[in-house]
């Protein structure tokens, strides 16, 4: 898939002109909690509007007594007058500035934590159709932007709103004539405002969109920088970002020049108000109808009247601008996730929640805690609608029993697995436990049962022994050690400078793929599964090592029901049942020897791997005898 094609993917439609005061309103929400900064933000936008509108009013004074009676004026009043009042305004923009940083800090953590804990909560199908990037912008710039119009916003719309009715009502006491004079030309902004603003409104959804697209590649870009450079893949790509990049300074350009041309239509109206304003003005004081005093409140007031419409043209614009990263936001925020506890299981959890004493045995759904027999039956499923890489699939698992997948890449044996974890579920079909279709019990007490090596080891930056601690906060040092021992993970650990608690790095990228193996193998069994479920979790273990974990396989694997993937067909040969999957089928089932004595796909993929007579053949027997393959 080319960055163009993930970007059009993803990329929400874009909703109707104008705002969309429903979306906002679910922002709002985000802000309400901080009442206290958003009184103070109220307050002090206010007092600004009132000490704004106040300092003309002493001005025009101070000109009235100078031309009516220069000997009676005492200068000093005025001036402590117009201190105080500037001190009440600097004092107010003072506040304003802290109570926004305030609330616009606030609003951004619990935004980003909300989206946080929502990503946690989401299904896998969730992130196969959104790459990281696009998330990424969503939590970084799209936050940002938000969160300054929440708090900025609500300033200015009080603030404009208490300037615009003040200066209106103490112009219609002053002289309404002139007032009218000077409201003429808000009609006719407004206008032009709406206009401009749906053209910019539209060049900017072109940017978000562009700049999406853009970090994704980058993303890609940087995750992907070795295998680029293997493959001698810097031009091309470079010409493909270049592409994206041409197509963002054009679309730049254009959304930069409606701003461009706006703000000064706003400038010349707002000239063309204080035109009219001197012209009729002048020539009423001229006539004595007013004295000189009121028409320099009048030109004051003209910019003091023509300043919140054009903050608030900006607003609005800006609002209009957001409201795609608004819609993204909110859309992660409410994404519910595919899977999840019906209704139903819902109830019984909260029933039994309520019980003082849950009853022995039980899970906190009320069922069975023990897992015994797990079944697909007849198990249909694809990533996409009309894709189906699994198609009536049958497989019986007994309490207890080691059942290896092998076969062609592709074939379909991550997706059983993951199908058994229930990261995916069946399309149609179902998979049962004790007999139980498993979306009829809780989602949290199977994953909790579940210990899960993946295909690609995900440790998280931290210590060693905080990435093998992760699945059970509870472990004490030496359980961790002996984890870590059981696994064949000392040995390199207690090599490592700093032992346990050496650092892992970002994504455990100071670790060899073997050695995240390693930990997040002991990761699994910390807590000791009730199933085991392990995805290539030796690939890439030299042969030593996999002799140690064979031994230590044996003694984890007895007695648990676990399911292991492997390429390395030595590694699984004591598994109570092998299945060899392809095209999402069983095709061939039996023990080792049996499949060896068929001489068909197993035998010819063992005889294939050169490993075969590196491990000696006689560490099995531990795990059980092989039970009859499932009617598949
Ligand atoms: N997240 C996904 N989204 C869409 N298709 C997927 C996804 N994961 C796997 N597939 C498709 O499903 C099919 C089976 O993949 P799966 O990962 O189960 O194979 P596998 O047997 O585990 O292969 P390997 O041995 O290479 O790990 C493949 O055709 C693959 O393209
Ligand atoms: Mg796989």
């Amino acid at each position: 898939m080319t960055q163009q094609d993930k970007g059009a993917f993803i990329e929400p439609q874009s909703s109707g002109e104008g705002v969309d005061f429903k979306i906002w309103r679910k922002l709002w929400r985000f802000a309400m909690v901080y009442r206290w900064s958003v009184s103070l933000i109220v307050l002090f936008a206010l007092t600004t509007a009132f000490f704004d509108a106040a300092l003309p009013w002493v001005t025009r004074d101070v000109v009235n007594i100078l031309i009516d009676d220069q000997q009676t004026l005492d200068l000093r009043h005025y001036g402590l007058l117009y201190a105080a009042l500037s001190a009440g305004l600097a004092t107010s923009v003072f506040g304003f500035i802290r109570a926004g940083g305030k609330l616009r800090t606030s609003v951004g953590h619990d935004i980003r934590s909300a989206g946080f804990r929502n990503l946690q909560r989401l299904s896998f199908s969730y992130f196969d159709r959104r790459p990281v990037g696009w998330l990424m912008a969503r939590m970084t710039s799209d936050c940002e932007r938000l969160t300054n119009i929440l708090a900025w916003g609500l300033l200015d719309i009080v603030w404009g709103v208490a300037t615009m009715t003040g200066v209106t009502v103490a112009m219609m006491i002053v002289d309404w004539r002139l007032g009218l004079t000077l409201l003429i030309v808000v009609p006719l902004l407004a206008w032009i405002s709406k206009s401009f603003q749906k053209r910019i409104l539209n060049s900017s959804r072109a940017v978000r969109k562009t700049n999406s697209r853009i970090t994704a590649a980058y993303n890609e870009g940087i995750m992907g920088v070795r295998t680029s450079k293997v493959f001698v893949r810097e031009q091309a790509n470079l010409e493909e970002f270049s592409q994206l990049t041409g197509t963002m300074n054009s679309v730049s350009m254009r959304n930069a020049l409606q701003s461009a041309v706006y703000l000064p239509l706003v400038l010349v109206f707002s000239s063309l108000a204080l035109a009219l304003i001197m012209g009729v003005g002048g020539g009423r004081v001229v006539q004595l109808a007013i004295p000189l005093g009121t028409l320099v409140l009048f030109i004051s007031y003209s910019r003091l009247f023509f300043d919140p419409i054009q903050e608030l043209a900006r607003l609005f614009a800006e609002m209009q601008m957001a409201q795609a990263s608004a819609e993204r936001v909110i859309s992660l925020i409410e994404a519910t996730p595919e899977i999840k506890d019906s209704d139903e299981v819902l109830r019984r959890i909260e029933t039994y929640k309520k019980q003082a004493l849950a009853p022995e045995g039980l899970a906190e759904d009320g069922g069975p805690d023990k897992i015994g027999t797990i079944a697909f039956a007849s198990v249909d499923f694809g990533y996409k609608e009309g894709e189906q890489i699994l198609r009536g699939f049958d497989l019986e698992v007994r309490a207890g029993e080691t059942v290896a997948l092998v076969g062609q890449t592709g074939g379909g044996k991550s997706t059983i697995l993951g199908l058994l974890c229930r990261f995916y579920e069946p399309t149609c079909g179902e998979i049962l436990i004790d007999g139980v279709d498993y979306r009829e019990r809780s989602l949290h007490w199977l994953q909790s049962n579940l210990g899960i090596v993946l295909q690609e080891p995900q440790l998280f930056s931290g210590s060693i022994t905080e990435n093998i601690r992760y699945g059970d906060l509870s472990a004490s040092d030496q359980a961790v050690r002996d984890a870590a021992e059981l696994v064949g993970a000392h040995e390199f650990i207690d090599k490592m400078e700093e032992g346990y608690d050496s650092q892992v790095g970002e994504g455990g990228g100071r670790l060899s793929t073997g050695q995240k193996q390693l930990i997040s193998f002991a990761r699994a069994i910390l807590k000791s599964p009730q199933l085991l479920v392990m995805d290539e979790a030796t690939s890439s273990i030299d042969t030593e090592t996999e002799r140690r974990i064979q031994t230590a396989l044996a003694r984890v694997l007895k007695g648990r029901t676990s399911f292991v993937i492997a390429h390395r067909l030595s590694t699984i040969r004591n598994a109570d049942r092998i299945l060899v999957i392809e095209g999402g089928q069983i095709v061939e089932c039996g023990s080792h020897s049996e499949l060896i004595a068929n001489r068909g796909r197993y035998n010819t993929l063992y005889t294939q791997q050169s490993l075969r007579s590196s491990v000696p053949e006689d560490e099995g027997g531990a795990w059980g005898t092989a039970p009859s393959c499932p009617a598949s």
